[in-house]
């Protein structure tokens, strides 16, 4: 018999709501191709629900904090349950944008310059000195991010200095440290990679919003931002750039699947962004796009990703 899964979905970040979506999404795709499966809200009870349901295997479909994090990984990991994805170490790797640097120049892949600023220093220094300071090491324009939230939280777009202020302190409501880093103009591009020991980089897709950023709204209206596959750049520099994803990917030690972001400069230099470790799986999402083009259907997405998880560990 088929073991009995568990759509872990919900859960306390603020990307609850397009949690909930994916789950629903992957709860739906994997009925249809027969498993028993149940869906979990995962809350402080999980453990308890978990075993109400005899969850054999989880299908993690948390965005943010206590899901992408490495925290639900550890949890499984101690109750002995298998689940998709990544694993803790990972998880919490991509899930802090500053580690996620850190993790990739070690390797020699390329992401945009960058500072940190903790709270504690703006609070000493006093945040107008360290914006001066930030100013004159990195110019303008910027882009100043909480490093561990998702779905453009926390984020802010520097293009004057007086900018620079509300933004850390936007960063400061999320994160005790703000990650500073140099605005890249150019092309959006995300890598969809599936595998666990050989990682496959799917086709990639180019990012357009009709608002110019792509934000949290772009990226949950349907309409408002726009998926061009291929994407507007050269075969070839697709081809290197599906290869840094793979690279990106091995680094961080990812498994299962991971969406890497990239940015592409107006002179055809790619950057590492970030990498997230549970993509959304909405309808509107852009790994099931990938993999669409790649002739994989979303149930059989899902499929694949199960049975990574199998054989994970
Ligand atoms: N260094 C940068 N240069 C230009 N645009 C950026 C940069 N960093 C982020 N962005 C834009 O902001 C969006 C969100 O940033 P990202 O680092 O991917 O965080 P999130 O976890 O919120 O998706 C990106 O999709 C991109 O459009
Ligand atoms: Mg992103």
């Amino acid at each position: 018999m088929a073991p009995r899964i568990g759509v872990l979905m919900g859960g306390r970040s603020p990307e609850r709501n397009v949690s909930l979506r994916t789950g629903d999404a992957i709860y739906k795709a994997l009925q249809s191709k027969g498993y028993p499966v149940v869906k979990i809200d995962v809350g402080l009870d999980v453990v308890e629900r978990i075993k109400e349901e005899s969850v054999e295997i989880a299908f993690l479909a948390l965005h943010g904090k206590y899901g992408e994090d490495g925290a639900i990984q550890g949890m499984l990991e101690t109750l002995g349950i298998p689940y998709t994805g990544s694993g803790v170490l990972a998880s919490a790797l991509a899930m802090d944008k500053v580690a996620t640097k850190k993790m990739i120049i070690f390797e020699g892949l390329p992401t945009p310059q960058f500072m940190i600023v903790s709270q504690k220093e703006a609070t000493s220094e006093g945040l107008e000195n360290i914006s001066e300071r930030v100013y004159n090491e990195m110019g303008l324009p910027l882009v100043v991010k909480a490093p561990t939230q998702g779905s453009t939280i926390g984020i802010s777009f520097v293009h004057k200095k007086e900018e620079l202020a509300p933004a850390f302190e936007l960063a400061f409501q999320y994160d005790p440290v703000a990650l500073v880093e140099q605005f890249i103009k150019g092309v959006e591009l995300t890598a969809s990679v599936l595998g666990n020991d050989e990682p496959v980089a799917l086709p990639l897709i180019e990012i357009v919003s009709a608002t110019g950023v792509y934000d949290y709204e772009a990226k949950y209206t349907p309409g408002l931002s726009d998926h061009i596959i291929p994407p507007r750049i050269p075969e070839e520099r697709q081809d290197i750039i599906k290869d840094l994803a793979v690279r990106t990917y091995k680094a961080l030690g990812c498994r299962g699947l991971a969406r890497v972001d990239f940015m592409v400069d107006i002179d055809g230099n790619p950057f590492v962004l970030e990498v997230n470790t549970i993509p959304g799986m909405t309808a509107t999402s852009l790994f099931p796009d990938a993999a669409k083009e790649a002739g994989i259907d979303f149930p059989e997405l899902v499929d694949k990703i199960l049975k990574l998880a199998l054989d994970n560990r």
